[in-house]
């Protein structure tokens, strides 16, 4: 008995002493210390798993580094390097990576001389650990704070040339001065870690903004951040896939990005092959990076392409520069060359400072605000002594907002040469550049600009002689083009019981019969769903559309209305333009800007127009329908579902840009009503989404629903409606759902275009097409989602299988009456489901 008792208790001795050895042996490969270094052949693992450090050799290099990467990709993706710049000879040296007696974190060679520390002094040997954390971050701390985020110090600290979600990329200051400055700085090539003159960086000054630097060359920079983005990134917060933190206060600036969705595993990284900062996604499936986003963006993100008081126009058709308004070339000969470097000066007319009423200043909306390096900044003046600070000092040129949130405060003004502009439909802000006075007055009477330009005079000058010279010229224009009733705020009565203010010139009858020849049937273009619209020329030559209501339709008087209001509200580029109205007695008139290409419908549906609608133009189309309904959508202050959008809505100007046309359906729906129930049902059969058609339940997702069949109409070329493949059950929707589950996306696209487009624009086109058609409203993207998916910022779901709303859906009919009323893509209107 004695002796099998002793045995047991050698036997549970043994079993204990195998424990902790098992335990202690497990945490060796969570953590280095003094006496379990890291040698060349072992990796130290992060608790989940997800990161590895260890040595490798990038490429074909024989160099040894000491890294970190991916455990679970199977493409080695390293992301930071300890030694880039100190390269381990394999051939003469076996290293290891180990904690120094000064508890010091450090890579030594066979004969103990130091390749590379972490530089580190402050605690002693024998408590100090280094561990990887699941974030990627390797970490050297005292062994009683293991658990807490007190770091000796850390790898995150000083970043490669990669961004892990949660790293910090700025800097830090302490009453000694700099104290940590953490930016990215490439690789020299994809084999060779060792630092290149490139990076990425939080500028150090008291305007930030993201930079990167060629050397001693800026190359690219953000714009300052404006309260919710920088100045020249479309808004981070609302991204679809990741949050974005800023943070800049007295002691530290940075910024940080997070992927909403924790197990989406991404990196952003600096590429200096290609000049340029990309952020990839993991992405399962293929098993590679996708690449989601690319900076700078195209030519006109380029610092300083324009040169100075130059602005990079429209990106969506090429990198082309224009001088800002009361500027003009300084080189004619070489802008017309394009080549744009030496910039604009003012004209001749250039403003004297504070000579009474001679300068004033010029609001430019959207714009990437100019270099900030030598501006002026108050973060709590209002706009208005901002104003008034710029324009009491001789050598201020600009002034604007620092902080755009709500009616924008805070001050930055600008002096001297205004470097670095740029136009973005989807970003930038309020600008106010310094210009002669007759600028603001040539400015407030351009018609058809698609600039929106306020005067702004300054108020200290008691402006009453300017403001009457002003308006006394502008009444004056009205009148002439007008033809009489002409003023800019007008008491209208549309309603016997109600008085509505409408910020819109209003046109005298006569004038528009006139224009309109009488409303000559040769001067009619269309016809609406709610009455014709005529071609018009007034007096002085401009060109104007005219949607006359129809008398007898009673019911189109609330549409009318709508349409007025909404129209004097909204201004975009893609928007058509309205300008003005006119109601006398029964008469109810629109005046609209005259678009010379008339409708997409007429180019996309005839087989030899199709031919001019090459790819460029038919995804710069695209683009702008998006961008417009995007602003239907979210950006302006009324959120407007259109409810009819259509290829015969879409106008096309000159230059081939969208418009989007007819709001006179549109319904306003007030802040969070984003879904409302009707008891008519308007819109285009072929366009309509299902729940729309058959519950005459609409919301922005019955749009994002219209915009998918004009998008796989414009891919087409084909109409929706009456579209029929080899037998009559396929309709275009089905026909592109089809080739997309056989995978031959590219069968869908419009056979006139031959090879000359780009295919993955093309199939991400294909793909937002599909995803917009889907049944559930809430599968379908929203339009923000659309334009970065466009722009290829994202990775789209696979879409469901859509329901081909055929001849036989259920409520048959109710949509057997409206297709007998819209086979002439005329709008139906006064149908009632049910
Ligand atoms: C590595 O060491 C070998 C032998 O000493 C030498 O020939 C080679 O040039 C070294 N390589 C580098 C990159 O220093
Ligand atoms: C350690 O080895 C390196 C090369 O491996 C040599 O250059 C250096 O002189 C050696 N240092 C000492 C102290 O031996
Ligand atoms: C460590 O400190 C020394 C002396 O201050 C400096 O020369 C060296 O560059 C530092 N090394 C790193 C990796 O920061
Ligand atoms: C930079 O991009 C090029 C082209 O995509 C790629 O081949 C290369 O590996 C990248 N370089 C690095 C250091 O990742
Ligand atoms: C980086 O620039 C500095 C000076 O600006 C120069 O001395 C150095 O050689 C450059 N390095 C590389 C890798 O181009
Ligand atoms: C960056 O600088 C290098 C060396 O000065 C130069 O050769 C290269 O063209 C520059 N790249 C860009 C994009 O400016
Ligand atoms: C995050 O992504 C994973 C994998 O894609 C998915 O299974 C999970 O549902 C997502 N979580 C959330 C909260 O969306
Ligand atoms: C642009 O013009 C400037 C000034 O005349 C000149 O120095 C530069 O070489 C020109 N650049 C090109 C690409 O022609
Ligand atoms: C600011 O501009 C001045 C003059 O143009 C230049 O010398 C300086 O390097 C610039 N500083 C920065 C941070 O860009
Ligand atoms: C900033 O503006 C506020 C409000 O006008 C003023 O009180 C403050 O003194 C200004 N600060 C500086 C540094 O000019
Ligand atoms: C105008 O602003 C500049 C730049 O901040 C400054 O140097 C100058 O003193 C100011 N002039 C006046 C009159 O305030």
């Amino acid at each position: 008995m004695q002796l099998n008792n002793a045995k047991m208790a050698i036997l549970l001795t043994m079993l204990v002493i195998f424990i902790l050895l098992f335990l202690s042996c497990d945490s060796t490969t969570l953590t280095i210390t003094q006496f379990q270094p890291l040698s060349d052949g072992t990796t130290l693992v992060s608790k989940d798993g997800t990161f590895e450090v260890g040595f490798f050799s990038p490429g074909s290099s024989t160099n040894r580094y000491l890294g970190i990467w991916f455990k679970n990709i199977p493409i080695k993706t390293v992301v930071w390097v300890a030694n880039h710049d100190n390269p381990i000879n394999t051939t003469t040296t076996p290293t290891k990576l180990t904690i120094t007696k000064e508890g010091n974190l450090a890579l030594l060679n066979k004969n103990n001389s130091v390749i590379w520390s972490a530089n580190t002094t402050t605690a002693k040997a024998t408590n100090v650990v280094a561990q990887l954390l699941d974030t990627g971050n390797l970490v050297l701390q005292d062994e009683k704070e293991i658990n807490s985020q007190n770091y000796l110090w850390q790898s995150f600290d000083h970043p490669s040339d990669t961004i892990l979600p949660g790293m910090k990329i700025g800097w830090k200051v302490t009453t000694k001065g700099l104290h940590l400055n953490r930016y990215i700085t490439a690789w020299n090539n994809w084999e060779d870690p060792s630092s290149a003159n490139f990076t990425y960086s939080v500028s150090r000054s008291n305007i930030p903004e993201l930079q990167q630097w060629n050397g001693s060359t800026m190359l690219y920079r953000s714009g300052p951040w404006n309260g919710i983005r920088f100045s020249a990134t479309p808004s981070l917060k609302h991204h679809p896939l990741f949050t974005y933190n800023f943070v800049y206060d007295t002691e530290e600036c940075y910024f940080q990005f997070y992927p909403r969705n924790s197990s989406l595993i991404s990196r952003i990284v600096l590429n200096r092959t290609l000049y340029a900062l990309q952020r990839f996604i993991w992405v399962e499936e293929s098993n590679k990076w996708e690449l989601s986003l690319t900076v700078p963006r195209d030519g006109c993100d380029g610092y300083n392409h324009c040169g100075s008081f130059g602005y990079c126009g429209s990106a969506t058709v090429s990198s082309m520069c224009e001088c800002l308004r009361g500027f003009e070339p300084k080189s004619p000969q070489n802008w017309g060359a394009k080549n744009w470097s030496e910039g604009c000066v003012p004209n001749s007319k250039s403003w004297r400072c504070k000579e009474k009423n001679k300068d004033g200043f010029v609001k430019f909306s959207n714009m990437k605000v100019p270099d900030t390096n030598t501006s002026w900044i108050n973060r709590s003046m209002t706009l208005e002594e901002c104003k008034e600070k710029c324009w009491e000092n001789c050598s201020c040129t600009a002034y604007g907002s620092s902080d755009i949130l709500g009616k924008g405060n805070g001050c930055i003004l600008w002096f001297g040469d205004l470097l670095d502009l740029r136009l973005l439909p989807d970003a930038g802000q309020d600008l106010y550049v310094r210009v002669h006075i007759t600028e603001i007055m040539a400015n407030q009477n351009e018609k058809g600009g698609s600039r929106k330009v306020a005067i702004v005079v300054p108020c200290i000058v008691s402006s009453v002689i300017a403001m009457i010279v002003i308006f006394s010229f502008v009444y004056w224009r009205t009148k002439t083009k007008f033809g009489g009733k002409g003023i800019f705020k007008t008491k209208v009565k549309i309603n016997e019981s109600k008085e509505e203010e409408i910020e819109l010139p209003l046109f005298d009858f006569d004038t528009i019969a006139c224009a309109t020849n009488h409303f000559s049937s040769d001067n009619k273009v269309s016809q609406g769903g709610f009455g014709p619209v005529y071609k018009g020329t007034l007096l002085d030559g401009q060109e104007i559309a005219v949607k006359r209501l129809s008398h007898t339709s009673a019911q189109g008087l609330t549409e009318f209305k709508n349409e007025v209001n909404f129209c004097s509200k909204l201004q975009h580029r893609n928007l058509v333009k309205v300008l003005g109205c006119c109601i006398d007695e029964q008469e109810k008139l629109l005046i609209y800007e005259y678009m010379s290409n008339k409708s997409l419908d007429f180019f996309l549906f005839d087989s030899s127009q199709s031919k001019l609608l090459d790819w460029p133009m038919r995804f710069s189309i695209i683009n702008g329908i998006a961008r417009g309904l995007l602003y239907l959508h979210q950006d302006s202050r009324l959120r407007i579902i259109h409810r009819d959008l259509k290829a015969s809505n879409i106008l096309l100007d000159n230059d081939m840009n969208p418009k989007i046309s007819d709001f006179g359906l549109a319904r306003m729906c007030r802040g969070e009503q984003i879904e409302g129930n009707t008891r008519r049902i308007v819109g285009t059969y072929g366009y309509m989404a299902p729940e729309y058609a058959i519950d005459g339940v609409f919301s922005i997702k019955s749009d994002v629903y219209s915009f998918g069949v004009l998008l796989l109409e414009v891919l087409s070329g084909k109409k929706n409606k009456g579209f029929s493949y080899s037998n009559n059950s396929y309709n275009l929707i089905a026909h592109a759902w089809r080739l997309w589950k056989e995978c031959i996306p590219m069968e869908f696209i419009d056979t006139c275009l031959g090879d000359s487009y780009t295919q993955s624009e093309a199939l991400q086109c294909i793909h937002i097409g599909l995803s917009c058609v889907q049944h559930q409203p809430d599968d379908r993207p929203n339009m923000r989602s659309i334009i970065a998916m466009l722009t290829s910022e994202s990775v789209l779901p696979q879409p469901k299988e859509p329901i081909f709303l055929t001849e036989n859906v259920s409520a048959e009919d109710d949509l057997g009456q409206m297709v007998n009323y819209s086979t002439n893509e005329v709008t139906m209107s006064g149908m009632e489901p049910r």
